[in-house]
Protein backbone atom coordinates (compact mmCIF):
# COMPACT_ATOMS: atom_id res chain seq x y z
CA UNK A 1 0.00 0.00 0.00
CA UNK A 2 1.18 3.21 -0.86
CA UNK A 3 1.52 5.40 2.20
CA UNK A 4 0.68 8.56 0.01
CA UNK A 5 -2.87 7.09 -0.74
CA UNK A 6 -5.34 8.04 1.65
CA UNK A 7 -9.25 8.12 1.48
CA UNK A 8 -10.64 10.65 4.34
CA UNK A 9 -14.46 9.76 4.66
CA UNK A 10 -17.69 10.19 6.70
CA UNK A 11 -16.28 14.00 8.05
CA UNK A 12 -19.05 15.83 9.52
CA UNK A 13 -18.16 19.02 7.53
CA UNK A 14 -15.11 19.04 4.49
CA UNK A 15 -14.45 22.22 4.38
CA UNK A 16 -13.20 22.74 0.81
CA UNK A 17 -12.23 26.62 0.92
CA UNK A 18 -12.74 25.62 -3.22
CA UNK A 19 -11.26 27.40 -5.99
CA UNK A 20 -7.86 28.39 -7.26
CA UNK A 21 -7.54 32.02 -6.60
CA UNK A 22 -8.25 34.35 -3.98
CA UNK A 23 -11.84 35.20 -3.08
CA UNK A 24 -12.34 38.81 -2.63
CA UNK A 25 -14.67 40.65 -0.93
CA UNK A 26 -18.12 38.59 -0.31
CA UNK A 27 -16.83 35.52 -1.79
CA UNK A 28 -14.47 35.27 1.83
CA UNK A 29 -17.70 34.24 3.23
CA UNK A 30 -18.82 31.37 1.52
CA UNK A 31 -16.52 28.04 3.06
CA UNK A 32 -18.12 25.38 0.19
CA UNK A 33 -18.92 23.24 2.89
CA UNK A 34 -20.14 19.36 2.33
CA UNK A 35 -21.58 17.50 5.01
CA UNK A 36 -20.53 13.70 5.21
CA UNK A 37 -17.88 14.13 3.17
CA UNK A 38 -14.72 12.38 1.66
CA UNK A 39 -11.03 12.99 -0.15
CA UNK A 40 -9.21 10.88 -1.97
CA UNK A 41 -5.70 11.21 -2.28
CA UNK A 42 -3.42 9.18 -4.81
CA UNK A 43 0.53 9.58 -4.91
CA UNK A 44 0.03 12.81 -2.72
CA UNK A 45 -2.69 14.54 -4.78
CA UNK A 46 -6.54 15.26 -3.97
CA UNK A 47 -7.66 12.76 -7.14
CA UNK A 48 -11.48 13.04 -5.79
CA UNK A 49 -14.02 14.98 -3.41
CA UNK A 50 -17.67 14.85 -2.45
CA UNK A 51 -19.77 12.99 -0.65
CA UNK A 52 -18.84 10.00 0.82
CA UNK A 53 -21.22 8.06 -0.59
CA UNK A 54 -20.44 9.04 -4.07
CA UNK A 55 -16.54 9.37 -3.20
CA UNK A 56 -15.69 5.67 -1.99
CA UNK A 57 -18.30 4.21 -4.40
CA UNK A 58 -16.40 1.14 -6.42
CA UNK A 59 -12.76 2.07 -4.79
CA UNK A 60 -11.40 -0.86 -2.98
CA UNK A 61 -10.09 0.77 0.52
CA UNK A 62 -7.68 -2.16 1.42
CA UNK A 63 -5.23 -0.18 -1.32
CA UNK A 64 -5.15 3.19 1.03
CA UNK A 65 -4.63 4.48 4.45
CA UNK A 66 -8.68 5.18 5.71
CA UNK A 67 -8.89 7.81 8.19
CA UNK A 68 -12.47 7.70 9.55
CA UNK A 69 -13.58 11.59 10.54
CA UNK A 70 -17.00 10.97 12.03
CA UNK A 71 -17.99 13.68 14.15
CA UNK A 72 -14.53 15.70 12.49
CA UNK A 73 -14.09 18.84 10.52
CA UNK A 74 -11.51 18.33 7.55
CA UNK A 75 -9.94 21.30 6.36
CA UNK A 76 -7.15 22.48 4.18
CA UNK A 77 -3.96 22.77 5.77
CA UNK A 78 -3.34 26.98 7.07
CA UNK A 79 -1.06 28.84 5.04
CA UNK A 80 1.01 30.68 6.89
CA UNK A 81 1.81 33.24 4.26
CA UNK A 82 4.25 35.80 6.41
CA UNK A 83 6.83 34.58 9.38
CA UNK A 84 10.17 35.25 10.05
CA UNK A 85 10.81 32.14 11.27
CA UNK A 86 14.44 31.80 10.90
CA UNK A 87 16.53 34.31 13.75
CA UNK A 88 19.18 33.84 16.12
CA UNK A 89 18.61 34.77 19.84
CA UNK A 90 15.17 36.40 21.87
CA UNK A 91 14.03 39.57 22.84
CA UNK A 92 12.02 38.70 26.01
CA UNK A 93 13.47 41.64 27.79
CA UNK A 94 12.48 44.37 25.15
CA UNK A 95 8.82 42.39 25.42
CA UNK A 96 9.19 43.16 29.31
CA UNK A 97 10.13 47.48 28.02
CA UNK A 98 7.30 47.52 25.67
CA UNK A 99 4.92 46.30 28.70
CA UNK A 100 6.01 49.05 31.00
CA UNK A 101 5.03 51.33 28.22
CA UNK A 102 8.37 51.93 25.68
CA UNK A 103 7.62 52.27 21.97
CA UNK A 104 8.26 49.51 19.29
CA UNK A 105 9.90 51.98 17.67
CA UNK A 106 11.42 53.72 20.75
CA UNK A 107 13.37 50.34 21.61
CA UNK A 108 14.46 50.50 17.63
CA UNK A 109 15.78 54.15 17.86
CA UNK A 110 18.21 53.46 20.77
CA UNK A 111 19.57 50.40 19.20
CA UNK A 112 17.21 47.62 20.03
CA UNK A 113 14.46 45.79 17.75
CA UNK A 114 15.35 43.93 14.61
CA UNK A 115 19.38 45.58 15.04
CA UNK A 116 19.29 43.35 18.35
CA UNK A 117 18.33 40.39 16.32
CA UNK A 118 20.22 41.05 13.52
CA UNK A 119 23.18 40.30 16.16
CA UNK A 120 22.09 37.14 17.11
CA UNK A 121 21.56 35.82 13.86
CA UNK A 122 25.60 36.87 12.57
CA UNK A 123 26.50 34.82 15.94
CA UNK A 124 24.57 32.01 15.40
CA UNK A 125 25.73 29.07 13.05
CA UNK A 126 23.63 28.21 10.10
CA UNK A 127 23.64 25.02 11.27
CA UNK A 128 22.03 26.26 14.80
CA UNK A 129 19.45 28.40 12.81
CA UNK A 130 18.09 24.52 11.22
CA UNK A 131 17.76 23.54 14.45
CA UNK A 132 15.94 26.10 16.12
CA UNK A 133 13.96 26.23 12.54
CA UNK A 134 13.07 23.05 12.65
CA UNK A 135 11.49 23.40 16.17
CA UNK A 136 9.64 26.32 15.35
CA UNK A 137 8.30 24.39 12.08
CA UNK A 138 7.20 21.92 14.36
CA UNK A 139 5.19 24.31 16.48
CA UNK A 140 3.06 25.94 13.34
CA UNK A 141 2.20 21.87 12.12
CA UNK A 142 1.11 21.22 15.27
CA UNK A 143 -1.14 24.25 14.75
CA UNK A 144 -2.60 23.05 11.24
CA UNK A 145 -0.07 24.61 9.65
CA UNK A 146 1.04 23.25 5.94
CA UNK A 147 2.96 25.88 4.22
CA UNK A 148 4.54 28.71 5.94
CA UNK A 149 6.60 31.96 3.98
CA UNK A 150 9.67 32.89 5.48
CA UNK A 151 11.82 35.55 5.57
CA UNK A 152 15.62 37.15 5.79
CA UNK A 153 15.90 40.31 7.12
CA UNK A 154 17.92 39.57 10.72
CA UNK A 155 21.36 39.68 8.48
CA UNK A 156 21.32 43.19 6.40
CA UNK A 157 24.65 42.31 5.94
CA UNK A 158 25.73 39.82 2.50
CA UNK A 159 26.87 36.54 4.68
CA UNK A 160 24.47 37.01 7.15
CA UNK A 161 21.37 37.36 4.37
CA UNK A 162 22.47 34.29 2.49
CA UNK A 163 22.85 32.24 5.59
CA UNK A 164 19.77 32.65 6.64
CA UNK A 165 18.24 32.13 3.22
CA UNK A 166 20.04 28.78 3.16
CA UNK A 167 19.10 27.71 6.37
CA UNK A 168 15.67 27.90 4.85
CA UNK A 169 16.42 26.30 1.57
CA UNK A 170 18.28 23.42 3.67
CA UNK A 171 15.26 23.26 6.03
CA UNK A 172 12.83 22.73 3.13
CA UNK A 173 14.56 19.80 2.19
CA UNK A 174 14.86 18.22 5.92
CA UNK A 175 11.04 19.34 7.09
CA UNK A 176 8.30 18.27 5.45
CA UNK A 177 6.43 21.44 5.69
CA UNK A 178 6.71 23.81 2.19
CA UNK A 179 8.93 26.78 2.80
CA UNK A 180 8.30 29.67 0.16
CA UNK A 181 11.63 31.75 1.09
CA UNK A 182 11.47 35.73 0.91
CA UNK A 183 14.30 38.13 0.77
CA UNK A 184 13.71 41.13 3.19
CA UNK A 185 17.41 42.59 3.21
CA UNK A 186 16.43 46.27 3.27
CA UNK A 187 14.44 45.03 6.79
CA UNK A 188 16.47 48.03 8.61
CA UNK A 189 18.58 50.25 8.20
CA UNK A 190 22.45 49.28 9.91
CA UNK A 191 24.41 50.91 12.24
CA UNK A 192 26.63 51.92 9.95
CA UNK A 193 23.99 53.11 6.99
CA UNK A 194 22.24 55.23 9.43
CA UNK A 195 21.42 58.86 7.22
CA UNK A 196 22.61 56.66 3.69
CA UNK A 197 19.59 54.65 3.80
CA UNK A 198 19.73 55.30 -0.37
CA UNK A 199 23.43 53.86 -0.40
CA UNK A 200 22.26 50.86 1.41
CA UNK A 201 19.45 50.20 -0.78
CA UNK A 202 22.21 50.91 -3.58
CA UNK A 203 24.25 47.90 -1.75
CA UNK A 204 21.29 45.52 -1.63
CA UNK A 205 20.38 45.86 -5.39
CA UNK A 206 23.83 45.83 -6.21
CA UNK A 207 25.53 43.09 -4.19
CA UNK A 208 22.94 41.12 -2.72
CA UNK A 209 19.59 41.17 -4.74
CA UNK A 210 21.79 39.50 -7.76
CA UNK A 211 22.79 36.44 -5.85
CA UNK A 212 19.66 35.57 -4.81
CA UNK A 213 17.98 35.86 -7.75
CA UNK A 214 20.68 33.73 -9.76
CA UNK A 215 21.30 30.92 -6.32
CA UNK A 216 17.05 30.97 -6.86
CA UNK A 217 17.71 31.52 -2.73
CA UNK A 218 14.40 33.77 -2.76
CA UNK A 219 10.86 33.65 -4.49
CA UNK A 220 9.35 37.27 -3.14
CA UNK A 221 11.79 40.17 -2.76
CA UNK A 222 10.31 42.34 0.42
CA UNK A 223 11.14 45.66 2.12
CA UNK A 224 10.10 47.31 5.46
CA UNK A 225 8.90 50.87 4.01
CA UNK A 226 8.20 52.73 7.01
CA UNK A 227 8.75 56.29 8.58
CA UNK A 228 12.35 56.61 9.64
CA UNK A 229 13.27 53.20 8.22
CA UNK A 230 13.30 53.15 4.54
CA UNK A 231 10.64 55.30 1.66
CA UNK A 232 8.10 55.05 -0.69
CA UNK A 233 10.79 56.09 -3.33
CA UNK A 234 13.55 53.97 -1.60
CA UNK A 235 11.13 50.87 -1.81
CA UNK A 236 9.88 51.48 -5.23
CA UNK A 237 13.67 51.69 -6.48
CA UNK A 238 14.65 48.01 -4.64
CA UNK A 239 10.92 46.58 -5.48
CA UNK A 240 11.33 47.61 -9.42
CA UNK A 241 14.49 46.30 -9.96
CA UNK A 242 13.26 43.09 -8.43
CA UNK A 243 10.71 42.78 -10.33
CA UNK A 244 12.48 43.37 -13.47
CA UNK A 245 14.75 39.83 -12.15
CA UNK A 246 11.52 38.37 -12.36
CA UNK A 247 11.16 38.27 -8.46
CA UNK A 248 7.44 38.86 -6.99
CA UNK A 249 6.63 41.28 -4.64
CA UNK A 250 5.36 41.90 -1.38
CA UNK A 251 5.97 44.99 1.21
CA UNK A 252 5.74 45.73 4.80
CA UNK A 253 3.35 48.66 4.49
CA UNK A 254 1.72 51.18 5.84
CA UNK A 255 2.45 49.64 9.88
CA UNK A 256 2.78 51.98 12.06
CA UNK A 257 2.99 55.50 10.23
CA UNK A 258 0.83 55.93 6.86
CA UNK A 259 3.04 56.76 4.26
CA UNK A 260 1.79 55.21 0.69
CA UNK A 261 2.46 51.81 1.49
CA UNK A 262 -0.66 50.30 0.46
CA UNK A 263 -0.52 52.62 -2.71
CA UNK A 264 2.94 51.38 -3.64
CA UNK A 265 2.06 47.82 -3.62
CA UNK A 266 -1.00 48.59 -5.86
CA UNK A 267 1.06 50.63 -8.23
CA UNK A 268 3.93 47.95 -8.66
CA UNK A 269 1.30 44.75 -8.93
CA UNK A 270 3.16 43.25 -5.73
CA UNK A 271 1.21 40.10 -4.43
CA UNK A 272 1.00 41.13 -1.58
CA UNK A 273 0.83 44.42 1.02
CA UNK A 274 1.05 43.03 4.70
CA UNK A 275 0.47 44.69 7.78
CA UNK A 276 -1.94 47.56 6.53
CA UNK A 277 -2.79 49.30 10.27
CA UNK A 278 -2.44 52.73 8.83
CA UNK A 279 -3.46 52.34 5.11
CA UNK A 280 -5.61 54.64 3.23
CA UNK A 281 -9.00 54.34 1.93
CA UNK A 282 -7.78 55.16 -1.32
CA UNK A 283 -4.69 52.40 -0.96
CA UNK A 284 -6.73 50.08 -0.26
CA UNK A 285 -9.12 50.63 -2.85
CA UNK A 286 -6.22 50.59 -5.04
CA UNK A 287 -5.08 47.15 -4.09
CA UNK A 288 -8.30 45.92 -4.33
CA UNK A 289 -8.18 47.02 -8.06
CA UNK A 290 -5.04 45.60 -8.50
CA UNK A 291 -5.79 42.35 -6.94
CA UNK A 292 -3.17 42.73 -4.26
CA UNK A 293 -3.77 40.69 -1.25
CA UNK A 294 -3.93 42.85 1.54
CA UNK A 295 -2.24 40.02 4.52
CA UNK A 296 -3.33 41.65 8.33
CA UNK A 297 -1.37 40.09 11.17
CA UNK A 298 -3.21 40.80 13.96
CA UNK A 299 -1.20 39.23 16.40
CA UNK A 300 1.37 42.14 15.93
CA UNK A 301 -1.30 44.38 16.38
CA UNK A 302 -1.98 42.75 19.78
CA UNK A 303 1.25 42.26 20.49
CA UNK A 304 2.54 46.16 19.85
CA UNK A 305 -0.89 47.16 21.64
CA UNK A 306 -1.87 48.95 18.47
CA UNK A 307 -5.07 49.44 16.15
CA UNK A 308 -6.45 46.54 14.44
CA UNK A 309 -5.83 46.59 10.92
CA UNK A 310 -9.49 47.37 9.49
CA UNK A 311 -10.04 43.78 8.01
CA UNK A 312 -13.95 44.50 7.72
CA UNK A 313 -13.41 47.84 5.68
CA UNK A 314 -11.07 46.06 3.46
CA UNK A 315 -13.38 42.88 2.65
CA UNK A 316 -16.24 44.88 1.94
CA UNK A 317 -14.22 46.85 -0.34
CA UNK A 318 -13.51 44.31 -2.36
CA UNK A 319 -10.27 42.89 -1.42
CA UNK A 320 -8.75 39.57 -0.90
CA UNK A 321 -7.72 39.74 2.51
CA UNK A 322 -5.28 36.71 4.33
CA UNK A 323 -4.44 36.30 7.48
CA UNK A 324 -0.97 35.47 9.24
CA UNK A 325 1.10 34.82 11.92
CA UNK A 326 3.67 37.19 11.47
CA UNK A 327 5.84 34.97 13.88
CA UNK A 328 9.20 37.29 14.69
CA UNK A 329 11.65 37.65 18.11
CA UNK A 330 10.14 40.99 18.68
CA UNK A 331 6.80 42.08 17.23
CA UNK A 332 5.05 39.54 17.67
CA UNK A 333 6.67 36.05 19.04
CA UNK A 334 3.79 33.76 18.36
CA UNK A 335 3.10 31.01 15.54
CA UNK A 336 -0.33 30.61 17.14
CA UNK A 337 -2.94 30.14 14.45
CA UNK A 338 -5.66 29.99 17.36
CA UNK A 339 -4.51 33.03 18.17
CA UNK A 340 -5.19 35.05 15.05
CA UNK A 341 -8.71 33.18 14.70
CA UNK A 342 -9.72 34.75 17.77
CA UNK A 343 -7.91 38.35 17.07
CA UNK A 344 -9.46 38.10 13.31
CA UNK A 345 -13.55 37.20 14.77
CA UNK A 346 -13.49 38.96 18.24
CA UNK A 347 -11.66 42.10 17.26
CA UNK A 348 -11.69 42.62 13.65
CA UNK A 349 -15.48 42.06 12.58
CA UNK A 350 -14.23 39.24 10.46
CA UNK A 351 -16.62 36.13 10.26
CA UNK A 352 -15.16 32.73 10.97
CA UNK A 353 -16.07 31.95 7.05
CA UNK A 354 -13.89 34.77 5.89
CA UNK A 355 -11.38 34.16 9.08
CA UNK A 356 -10.56 30.28 8.03
CA UNK A 357 -10.62 31.73 3.80
CA UNK A 358 -8.31 33.97 4.96
CA UNK A 359 -5.85 31.73 6.31
CA UNK A 360 -6.64 28.88 3.17
CA UNK A 361 -7.33 29.79 -0.13
CA UNK A 362 -5.79 33.25 0.16
CA UNK A 363 -3.06 32.44 2.49
CA UNK A 364 -2.04 30.49 -0.75
CA UNK A 365 -2.98 33.17 -2.70
CA UNK A 366 -0.72 35.63 -0.79
CA UNK A 367 2.21 33.73 -1.86
CA UNK A 368 1.22 33.16 -5.07
CA UNK A 369 0.21 29.04 -5.01
CA UNK A 370 -3.27 29.55 -4.90
CA UNK A 371 -3.33 26.93 -7.87
CA UNK A 372 -1.24 24.19 -5.79
CA UNK A 373 -3.22 24.51 -2.43
CA UNK A 374 -5.25 26.35 0.18
CA UNK A 375 -8.13 24.63 -1.09
CA UNK A 376 -9.24 20.81 -1.25
CA UNK A 377 -9.75 20.54 -5.05
CA UNK A 378 -8.89 17.65 -7.15
CA UNK A 379 -5.40 18.26 -8.77
CA UNK A 380 -4.02 20.18 -5.70
CA UNK A 381 -1.49 19.19 -2.91
CA UNK A 382 -2.87 16.21 -0.40
CA UNK A 383 -2.10 18.81 2.76
CA UNK A 384 -5.44 18.66 4.79
CA UNK A 385 -6.23 18.68 8.62
CA UNK A 386 -8.22 16.59 10.23
CA UNK A 387 -9.91 19.05 13.50
CA UNK A 388 -11.81 17.28 16.32
CA UNK A 389 -14.90 19.10 16.73
CA UNK A 390 -17.97 18.44 14.42
CA UNK A 391 -18.03 21.67 12.78
CA UNK A 392 -15.56 24.28 11.28
CA UNK A 393 -17.60 26.91 13.94
CA UNK A 394 -15.18 25.43 17.05
CA UNK A 395 -12.53 26.92 15.74
CA UNK A 396 -13.19 30.46 16.60
CA UNK A 397 -15.18 29.22 19.71
CA UNK A 398 -12.20 26.97 21.00
CA UNK A 399 -11.09 30.22 22.44
CA UNK A 400 -7.20 30.22 21.38
CA UNK A 401 -6.52 26.52 21.76
CA UNK A 402 -5.51 24.08 18.75
CA UNK A 403 -8.01 22.30 17.30
CA UNK A 404 -6.22 20.26 15.33
CA UNK A 405 -5.78 16.35 15.61
CA UNK A 406 -3.77 14.75 12.70
CA UNK A 407 -2.16 16.67 9.77
CA UNK A 408 -1.53 15.22 6.42
CA UNK A 409 1.01 16.54 3.97
CA UNK A 410 1.44 15.58 0.30
CA UNK A 411 -0.67 12.83 1.46
CA UNK A 412 1.09 10.96 4.45
CA UNK A 413 0.34 11.69 8.15
CA UNK A 414 3.09 13.65 9.70
CA UNK A 415 1.14 14.85 13.16
CA UNK A 416 -1.20 13.22 15.54
CA UNK A 417 -2.12 14.51 18.41
CA UNK A 418 -3.93 11.36 19.61
CA UNK A 419 0.15 9.73 19.64
CA UNK A 420 0.94 12.10 22.67
CA UNK A 421 -1.19 10.80 25.15
CA UNK A 422 -1.12 6.82 24.01
CA UNK A 423 0.10 6.23 27.20
CA UNK A 424 -1.79 7.71 29.68
O1 LIG B 1 6.71 42.23 10.47
N1 LIG B 1 7.73 45.40 10.84
C1 LIG B 1 8.81 44.94 10.58
N2 LIG B 1 9.23 43.70 10.69
C2 LIG B 1 8.69 42.72 11.55
C3 LIG B 1 9.18 42.90 12.95
C4 LIG B 1 10.48 42.30 13.12
C5 LIG B 1 11.04 42.44 14.49
O2 LIG B 1 10.59 43.21 15.36
O3 LIG B 1 12.02 41.72 14.70
C6 LIG B 1 7.19 42.67 11.48
O4 LIG B 1 6.49 43.07 12.42
FE1 LIG C 1 6.81 40.88 9.20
Amino acid sequence: MNKRNVIIKNASELVTCKGFEAKRGKEMDELHVINDGAVIIEDGIIKAVGKTEEVVKGIDESNYQVFDALGKTVMPGFVDSHTHLVFGGYRAEEFSWRLRGDSYMEIMERGGGIINSVRGTMEASKEELIELGKKRLNSMLSFGVTTVEGKSGYGLDYDTEIKQLEAMEELNKVHPLDIITTFLGAHAVPKDYKGKEDEFIDFIIEKVLPVVKERNLAEFCDIFCEKNVFSVNQSRKLLSKAKEMGMKLKLHADEIVRIGGAELAAELGAVSADHLLQASDEGIKAMAQNNVVATLLPGTAFSLKEEFARGRFMIDNGCAVALASDFNPGSCFTESIPLIISLATLHMNMTPEETITALTINGAAAIDRADEIGSIDVGKKGDIVIHEFPSYKFLPYHIGVSTVEKVIKNGEMIYDRNKLFENI
